[in-house]
């Protein structure tokens, strides 16, 4: 038997990955960037032993069936033909934020997976491989593998797809203000979403006009420049979003506090509180700003009406291993 344990961020995308150029590797249309979260994680231990059966995994204590243990065991696959080993394995995850509160919780989940996974059955990978290891298992995943503020370079194959540290979390003290706004799991899943994109008219412009917004997020992020990284940021949100609503058939994630959110907070910036929106594919509203805001940004979130609670993140590590429990 041989075990292994690690611990991963969820990550919030500055600029978004949306669509495939190849779904079962998992190599995007665009690259993307994101933070990952500290405070928030997913712990993960996994136990590889010859005379396992079949493969089994526990969420939170609670043992899963059906297509979340089919899609962590396909994962196992991959690390399996790595390694040259044909071992089951048994693997216990848990989330220290809210189940189902909308927080993506695939990135933290496969990144964790992947480094627990890929030490436990032996192999010595380094970051960029594993960050290409555990873009498989859900793409936005292959960010909360490096440190800090990151970018997924897309690549044109499963060796080259991988993600890397733009500027490490102590460099810009940005927080990430969730407003949560529905805790129950959303209608349309992102690996299903993504297969959506290319059926909007909008998606070659997006992807067309994606390397100039990545340049300018990148600048934004080097150079700690709030305003600049705002309207960039809200852009490509609302980019995608576009994407999502002209797709067929067509995805609307938004709730009426969604767009309440996504109203004020541009207001807030032009009198004089720093502060951007982003979603993903789901109705939270992340609003970014600098840590000396973040208290007055969390207490406006929280007494607009639909707002169930709110989340704060700062930015966060890479994933590693952690010591036996
Ligand atoms: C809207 O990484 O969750 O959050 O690869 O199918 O697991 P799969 O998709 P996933 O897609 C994330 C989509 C997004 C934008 C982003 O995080 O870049």
């Amino acid at each position: 038997m041989t075990t292994a344990t690690a611990l991963a961020h969820p990550n919030i995308a500055f600029i978004k990955y949306w669509g495939n150029r190849d779904d079962a590797l998992r190599i995007p249309q665009n690259g993307s960037i994101s933070m990952n979260l500290a405070g928030l994680h997913t712990h993960t231990r996994v136990c590889f032993d010859p005379s396992y059966a079949v493969d089994s995994f526990t969420l939170n204590n609670l043992p899963q069936t059906g297509a979340g243990l089919e899609r962590v065991s396909q994962f196992l696959d991959i690390v399996r033909t790595l390694a040259g080993k044909n071992w089951k394995a048994q693997v216990e995850s848990a989330n220290n934020f809210p189940t189902g509160a909308g927080i993506a919780s695939s990135a933290a989940a496969f990144a964790a997976l992947a480094v627990a996974a890929s030490q436990a059955i032996g192999l010595d990978l380094d970051e960029r491989r594993l960050s290409a290891l555990a873009r498989r298992g859900s793409g936005s995943a292959s960010r909360s593998i490096p440190a800090g503020y990151v970018e997924w370079l897309p690549g044109n194959n499963d060796s080259d797809s991988y993600a890397v540290t733009l500027a490490p979390p102590a460099h810009w003290d940005l927080v990430d203000c969730i407003a949560v706004l529905k805790e129950t799991h959303k209608l349309t899943g992102s690996s299903e979403g993504h297969l959506l994109a290319g059926s909007s008219p909008l998606q070659q412009a997006r992807i067309g006009s994606c390397g100039e917004r990545l340049q300018r997020c990148r600048r934004a992020i080097i150079s700690r420049d709030f305003d600049a990284l705002a309207s960039v940021v809200e852009l490509d949100s609302n980019l995608m979003h576009a994407v999502m609503m002209t797709s067929n058939p067509a995805l609307f994630y938004w709730e009426p506090a969604s767009i309440e959110i996504m109203k004020a907070v541009p207001e807030w910036r032009q009198s004089g509180l720093p502060a951007c929106y982003t979603l993903d594919a789901g109705p939270n509203v992340h609003v970014l700003c600098p840590a000396d805001h973040a208290a007055v940004v969390r207490s406006r979130l929280e007494i607009i009406p639909g707002v169930l609670q709110v989340l704060t993140a700062t930015a966060g590590g890479g994933a590693h291993l952690t010591a036996e429990d």
